[in-house]
């Protein structure tokens, strides 16, 4: 037993090795073909695909094989990667639904990454009407799925940034009335990875990765705790959260409905 996983492994590792000789486009047919005909029929639309999470739910997206669009208001990625190239870039904002239509022609999926911080009436137009607006389009067009990155409760940090969390939970109530089982909300806790800041990567996984492997060893219960207990809540990595919410997207049997921190960290693995 033990000798055939070694075995399955070393084969696994022999054709990463041959897999990386070859081009980026090249890697990213024989993924998609890997992916099965799944990946040919689905074309995903990020909102906020310009964005840190977002960009890294394209990168998943692309790299599964999908034909991946993106919206905001700014459009294409300052990024100078490769894989830019490859998204259809929108300009656009959500506060405008009607500049959001043309962009979701052909579209089967749709994963917000939209949001923001700014004051209460910002921070409620930002994360839920805006969203709210792009739930209600997505639906009137016939979209099959509906991913949103949401946020984990924070306890009395609820309070202090209310608008934030008035409008993440109003967005979530849409999307599952619109969607209902077809639809699913992600509640990450802290985001780390790389985070692109202009021409400097800050390194946020620095801090995210020991927190992580720490806190996810505590029992969930322990974030019930009153005040201290949602400190508690292990951070997650942001390559976790763009592959579980390209699995939400694409993935009939993806459970629907709420997908808390634990359920990111194992499903994202
Ligand atoms: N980062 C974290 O640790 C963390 C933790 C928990 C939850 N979240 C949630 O995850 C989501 C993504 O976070 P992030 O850190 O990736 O944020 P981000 O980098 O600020 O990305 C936000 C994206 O939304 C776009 N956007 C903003 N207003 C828009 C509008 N009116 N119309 C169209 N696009 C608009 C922005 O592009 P333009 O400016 O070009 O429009 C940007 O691409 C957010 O909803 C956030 O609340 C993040």
């Amino acid at each position: 037993m033990l000798r055939s996983l070694i075995r399955t492994r070393s084969q696994a590792s022999s054709s990463v090795v041959t897999m990386s000789s070859i081009t980026q486009r090249g890697n990213k047919r024989l993924l998609s073909e890997t992916a099965g005909s799944h990946s040919r029929d689905k074309k995903i639309l990020v909102l906020g695909g310009n964005g840190y999470v977002g960009s890294h739910i394209c990168k998943e997206a692309l790299r599964q094989g999908f034909a991946v669009s993106s919206l905001s208001r700014s459009g294409r990625s300052s990024l100078h990667d490769s894989w830019v190239e490859d998204v259809t870039w929108h300009q656009g904002d959500l506060l405008s639904p009607d500049s959001l239509k043309p962009a979701l022609e052909g579209v089967t999926s749709v994963i917000s990454c939209v949001g923001g911080f700014g004051s209460n009436s910002h921070m409620v137009k930002i994360n839920g009407t805006a969203n709210i607006n792009a739930v209600k389009a997505a639906a009137e067009q016939g979209v099959e799925r509906f991913v949103y990155i949401s946020a984990a409760d924070f306890g009395v940090i609820n309070y202090l940034i209310r608008g934030y969390f008035q409008g993440k939970r109003e967005t979530e109530a849409e999307v599952l009335d619109k969607f209902g089982n077809r639809g699913s909300v992600l509640r990450p806790g802290f985001i780390h990875g790389t985070r692109q800041v202009g021409s400097i990567k800050l390194p946020l996984s620095l801090i995210g990765a020991p927190l992580e492997m720490v806190l996810k060893l505590f029992p969930k219960e322990v974030t019930k705790i009153l005040v201290i207990g949602p400190l508690l809540i292990p951070p997650v990595n942001v390559k976790s959260v763009a592959a579980t919410a390209v699995k939400a997207a694409v993935d009939q049997d993806f459970a629907s409905g709420v997908i808390d921190v634990y359920q990111i960290l194992q499903q994202g693995h």
